[in-house]
């Protein structure tokens, strides 16, 4: 018979220990159980186990300084760690001390049982203990499940140099992550370099991350050092690369795969080093759709997708941004307190324009009534400013077209469209040419030449479907 896999379990909390014991022997796993760290270094030594699973804080001492004890004596053991210390900082040490995986508490044992399998067929490198200073120094709260998932995929990119895709909606802290990862990565010693796609005029791009020479083009009075130089041995942040101009586009593909560049007006290539961080508040899929962004430029940047979400899915945060942003941002260290019902109203809004807005709100609120628990009153007053008709609305914000779409349809039954004879196919279809057919000939003043050419419709064609647009859709 094949010898059961050993399994060692260490954890304070009495509740934990009985639902691993239950659930791991019913996997057909062997179990052993302790409740303390010394517990855990005593059986550790004796090497039976073929894996452990520990907690982090344990009355006696701290997992993470036994982790790298443990793997002294046995490189090869994988270790979990599970915690309800779910910050960025505890997922990256778990992962800097070699732990196989860390798991956020409350945790699935569904998952926890995957992770155990996907551990025994597969171990993980040593990595040397590090230094490790002031812990949870970075300012990125939250501990909800959403940003758990964010966490762990942070931490195990933070020893690699690959091309990482932020996208979340405005305000959700792509930049915050991307400078996270830059800062406790490899090339933390190098430099950061953010460039906005949305804030340089279109026909300076190129020469901005590339540079130009003296007399590339009007106005080119001066040789230019392109950020990509500037980030040379760094990592350069691609912000809302969604509105990178195509031509920019081709020329940073050909980058990305010749590791090196010319700057514009140039003629000697120049080698390049940096990682790639892109971010973007589009669904560059959309834009791969509407021609706007290469397909082959996508699939090179989006190598290891981070997808934050948005505030109103991890309302669980709330409470603990709120505290931070008026710890933050208290006047002579005299931090605001906020009772817990005008926390409660907090709660219920949207907030579309996420972290960022939720910080603004805060400022406002610690200006205007400094030194004063903040109120269910205060709030309500407050909240008079704000856009009403993201209060209380659960509405799902879409975010590409095809969204919409499916929620159209969601809202129908089959027999809804049976009536005439057109068929669901066409009358959906319908329903989206007369928008996009008044944008264009609205934007074109209705000149059907230029709307023609831009909708990429025959002449005739776009005439008769105005014409029908007339006499049938506005009826309802
Ligand atoms: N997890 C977090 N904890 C604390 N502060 C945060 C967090 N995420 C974002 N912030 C703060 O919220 C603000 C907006 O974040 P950031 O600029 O990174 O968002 P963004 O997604 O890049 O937005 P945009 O798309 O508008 O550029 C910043 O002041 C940032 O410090
Ligand atoms: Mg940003």
């Amino acid at each position: 018979m094949m010898k059961k896999t050993h399994i060692l379990v260490a954890d304070d909390d009495k509740a934990i220990r009985l639902v691993l014991e239950t659930a791991l022997k019913r996997s057909g796993f062997d179990v052993t159980l302790t409740e303390n760290a010394a517990g855990l270094w005593n059986l550790a030594q004796q090497n039976f186990a073929d894996l452990i699973i520990t907690d982090v804080v344990m009355p006696d001492a701290n997992a993470f300084e036994l982790i790298p004890k443990i793997k002294k004596i046995n490189s090869e053991m994988p270790i979990i760690v599970m915690s309800a210390q779910n910050t960025l900082m505890t997922a990256i040490k778990a992962n800097e001390l070699g732990a196989f995986e860390y798991i956020p508490k409350p945790f699935d044992i569904a998952e926890l049982l995957n992770i155990i399998n996907r551990s025994i067929n597969e171990n993980k490198k040593v990595v040397e203990e590090e230094s490790f200073e002031s812990p949870d120094s970075f300012p990125l709260i939250g501990r909800s499940k959403p940003m758990q998932e964010v966490y762990r995929v942070m931490a195990r990119l933070m020893n690699s140099d690959l091309t990482v895709l932020i996208t979340g909606e405005s305000g959700t802290g792509k930049e915050l992550i991307a400078k996270a990862l830059h800062e406790f990565g490899n090339r933390k010693d190098s430099t950061f370099v953010p460039i906005n796609m949305a804030a340089i005029p279109k026909d300076l791009i190129e020469s901005e991350l590339f540079g130009h020479e003296k007399g590339a083009f009007t106005g080119a009075i001066d040789k230019k050092i392109g950020k990509f130089q500037i980030a040379d041995g760094g990592t350069l942040f691609l912000d809302e690369i969604g509105d990178m101009p195509i031509d920019a586009q081709t020329r940073l593909l050909r980058v990305l795969q010749e590791g090196e560049f010319l700057t514009v007006g140039g003629t000697s290539p120049i080698k390049t080093n940096v990682r790639i961080i892109a971010a973007t508040n589009k669904s560059l899929v959309d834009q791969i759709t509407l021609g706007a962004f290469r397909e082959d430029l996508y699939y090179r940047i989006n190598v290891i997708p981070i997808t934050l979400p948005p505030l109103r899915e991890r309302k669980d945060d709330l409470p603990s941004l709120v505290n931070h942003f008026m710890a933050r941002n208290a006047p002579n260290d005299n931090a605001s307190r906020i009772e817990q019902d005008a926390l409660n109203y907090i709660k219920k809004y949207d907030w579309p324009g996420n972290i960022r807005e939720l910080e603004n709100f805060i400022k406002r609120l610690i200006t205007l009534y400094p030194n004063e628990i903040i109120s269910l009153d205060i709030i309500k007053n407050e909240f008079s400013f704000l856009d009403q008709k993201n209060y209380k609305t659960d509405s799902k914000q879409l975010r590409s077209l095809e969204d919409h779409v499916e929620s159209y349809l969601s809202k129908y039954s089959i027999e809804d469209f049976h009536e005439g004879d057109e068929g669901i196919y066409h009358k959906v279809l319908l329903q989206f040419e007369k928008p996009i057919l008044n944008f264009v000939m609205d934007s074109t003043k209705g000149n059907q030449i230029k709307a023609s050419k831009i909708l990429g419709l025959n002449r005739n064609t776009l005439r008769k479907k105005l014409r029908q647009l007339n006499s049938d859709l506005p009826k309802n």
